[in-house]
């Protein structure tokens, strides 16, 4: 992987209040912190109490914004209500709503998937982020507006073999995403989705089984030649999130350094 020095574009979100679900590691990890060093006020949900809480720390540390945590497994509806009526208490507005939890698989053709191995990917990638709409929809129509970001993937704009489940869970988080920003178009909400490529984090090595194996794979298909690191996700995050973004809604954004339009699914 080349090395780059990734450079952090300046977005001020003081004032604002950004819920995150998946915000424990990974993309999330990164866009909390973006989020906190641009000022927002963090409602922080995920699996591992240990990563929310070192998340705080290094948050608390910068000493700018306010932080909570709670661990909830999306696919919990009772657990996500409960969420989403203690973060809207905490602040009294969410303005901002990532739903980024995910989890992938190892890679197998479609025969060898259990039916069990199906509702895992289904519930966790695709019925946490409707379950997320839910509540997050209602409660910004009632507060005059705000910005939601989904995490779909480059594989919920093309297929991939072995990882059909994956993939489908993707789409359908597009899906949601287009749906459910017309059914709010005029509401001052805006919703917008995330397509990144590969991303180093520990999703993508245990899709692929270790680091090296995930480079070995896709590195020749990445034009820019290096996987890109979570920060760089999350400025697009950021980004959606702002009012530099004002009139996106119902995108897909795909964020992978070429791939895509190079034909990734030559791989
Ligand atoms: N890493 C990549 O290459 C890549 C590429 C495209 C899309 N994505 C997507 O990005 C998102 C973040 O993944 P990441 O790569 O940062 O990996 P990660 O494993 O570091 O992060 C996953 C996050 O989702 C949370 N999570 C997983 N299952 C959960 C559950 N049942 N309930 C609540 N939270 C749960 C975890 O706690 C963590 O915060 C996922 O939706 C993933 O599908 C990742």
């Amino acid at each position: 992987m080349t090395e780059v020095q990734v450079r952090q574009v300046s977005y001020d979100f003081t004032g604002r209040t950004a819920l995150l679900i998946g915000g424990t590691t990974g993309i999330g990890r990164a866009t909390a912190l973006a989020f906190a060093r641009a000022g927002a006020n963090l409602f922080v949900a995920g699996l591992g109490t240990a990563h929310g809480e070192s998340l705080g720390q290094e948050i608390k540390a910068a000493g700018k914004t306010e932080y909570e945590f709670l661990e909830v497994d999306v696919r919990n509806a009772d657990a996500m209500a409960d969420l989403h009526a203690r973060a809207f208490e905490r602040f009294g507005r969410i303005d901002i709503a990532f739903n980024n939890a995910g989890m992938s698989s190892r890679a197998a053709p479609v025969q060898d998937v259990s039916e069990a191995d199906f509702y895992q990917l289904i519930d966790v990638n695709l019925k946490g982020i409707f379950l997320g709409l839910k509540h997050q929809v209602p409660h910004m129509i009632e507060r005059g507006g705000g910005a939601i970001v989904n995490t779909s993937s480059l594989f919920g704009v093309m297929g991939y073999a072995t990882t059909a489940v994956y993939c489908a869970s993707k789409w359908g988080v597009i899906g949601l995403t287009n749906s459910v920003a017309l059914e709010v178009a005029r509401k001052n909400i805006r919703i917008n989705a995330i397509a990144p490529g590969s991303v180093m984090t520990p999703l993508l090595t245990d899709m692929f089984g270790s680091p090296q194996s995930a480079r070995d794979t896709v590195l020749p298909v990445i034009p820019m030649g290096r996987i890109s690191d979570p920060s760089e996700i999350a400025q697009l995050v950021l980004f959606l999130s702002s009012d530099a973004a004002s009139f996106i809604t119902g995108q897909a954004v795909i964020i992978d350094g070429g791939g895509f339009v190079a034909g990734a699914d030559q791989l």
